[in-house]
Formats: structure tokens, C-alpha cells, sequence
């Protein structure tokens, strides 16, 4: 059976991290000529030593290397470095959860890459996504998944949708509202970007 390895980089908490390799990992999917494809995400990455999401990966035991940027003297360097181990790996497609670094073109030359924002962009794009739509004078805010190029939080749409913000609601509850959002989206986001049916079965079911 034909296998995608998947590895997922993040910066921090790891939330979306999590909902992937939950949603996805060794799971079999079928592509358009009904063949089956397993999704395994066999390595995590992440930049930031003290990151909580190292810590889901443990509970998850899907293995976690970290690298950290401020090793490395170049954007570049440290990029080479993640292809590097992306390499030995056999990995064939990089997914950001929260990965919070622009990456060179080195990088995304070298690997297709897909990542999570929160926001419906091009609106909000950065760092403080969440907080800039929540207060924007818009009427929604929005989760967009994307693949990857050398500019911060653009590149094609694979997919995204509206929230819609509801009067008088705290930051807090669109924040969560829009974490609920990213953890339905992304995943059936990476499905169509790979071609692939959300028919889903597990491991042990076809055994
Ligand atoms: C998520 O909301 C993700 O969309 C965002 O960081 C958060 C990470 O949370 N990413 C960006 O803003 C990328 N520009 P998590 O670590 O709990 O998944």
C-alpha cells in the first residue's frame, strides 16, 4: 500500500500538532482510482526547546527533534539543517502547525509545504492574527490553510472559511472558537491538497 510520510513542524503549544496526528496519522485514505494511501506522520520538529507541544509528541510517542533557530547564524542555515533531517527521514511533505518561522526558498524548493492561519486571508497575516480580526471592524474572522511559499502567510489557498463574530463575545471565546475552527479545517484541508477521500479506516481495522 502506497504511504505518504508526513512531518509536522510547530513553535509552541502544539494544539493543531495534536489534532493531526489525531485526525490523520496511520490512517488509510483512499486517492481518485480508489486505491488506499496510509497518511503516517513519522517526525515532529520544533524550533523552540521549551515549546509544551514537545511534551504532547511524548504523550503521542511520535517522535520530536528539536532545532533551534538561534543555533544557526542564517535563515538559510537553519533551514538546510531541518532538510537535512527532513531527509533522513524519507519525509514527503512538511505540514505547519504553529511554526512560527518564515522559511528561505531553500526550504519550500526543497519541500511542499502546507500551513494553518488563523484568519481569512490575505486579511491579518503575522503573528497576531486572532487578536488584529478580532478587533478589525469586519464582521467574521476566518482559518485559512495554504500551501507554502518564501512570504509570511501566503501563497495558494488549498482552503478556507468565515467565522462570523457574535456580539459581545470575549476574545477569549472567539479564540476558542477559532481554535474548533483550525482543528476541523486543517485536516480535511491536507486530504484534498494530497487528492485524497475522507473515507476513513485505521491500521488495525484492514489487519
Ligand atoms: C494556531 O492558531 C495557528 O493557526 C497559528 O498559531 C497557532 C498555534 O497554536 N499560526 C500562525 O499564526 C501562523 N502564522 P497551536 O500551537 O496550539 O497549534
Amino acid at each position: 500500500m502506497r504511504s505518504i510520510k508526513c512531518a509536522i513542524l510547530f513553535s509552541g503549544n502544539g494544539s493543531n500538532m495534536q489534532n493531526l496526528i489525531e485526525s490523520l496519522h496511520n490512517k488509510i485514505f483512499y486517492d481518485n482510482a480508489n486505491n488506499p494511501v496510509r497518511l503516517e506522520t513519522t517526525l515532529t520538529l520544533c524550533n523552540n526547546p521549551s515549546a509544551y507541544g514537545i511534551t504532547r509528541t511524548h504523550h503521542l510517542a511520535i517522535p520530536c527533534k528539536i532545532i533551534n533557530h538561534k543555533d544557526f547564524s542564517s535563515r538559510s542555515d537553519f533551514d538546510n539543517a531541518m532538510i537535512e533531517m527532513l531527509r533522513a527521514h524519507s519525509i514527503d511533505i512538511v505540514l505547519l502547525a504553529g511554526f512560527m518561522r518564515i522559511l528561505t526558498s531553500c526550504f519550500t524548493q526543497a519541500y511542499q509545504t502546507i500551513n494553518i492561519h488563523p484568519s481569512f486571508l490575505p486579511e491579518h497575516k503575522g503573528a497576531n492574527a486572532i487578536k488584529e480580526s478580532f478587533n478589525s471592524t469586519q464582521s467574521y474572522g476566518g482559518v485559512s490553510v495554504h500551501w507554502v511559499n518564501e512570504e509570511l502567510d501566503s501563497g495558494e489557498i488549498i482552503a478556507q472559511e468565515k467565522l462570523h463574530k457574535i456580539p459581545n463575545e470575549s476574545l477569549e471565546d472567539f479564540t476558542s472558537r477559532i481554535h474548533a475552527l483550525e482543528y476541523s479545517l486543517y485536516p480535511r484541508a491536507i486530504l484534498l491538497a494530497l487528492g485524497l477521500k475522507d473515507s476513513v479506516k485505521s491500521v488495525e481495522e484492514l489487519q
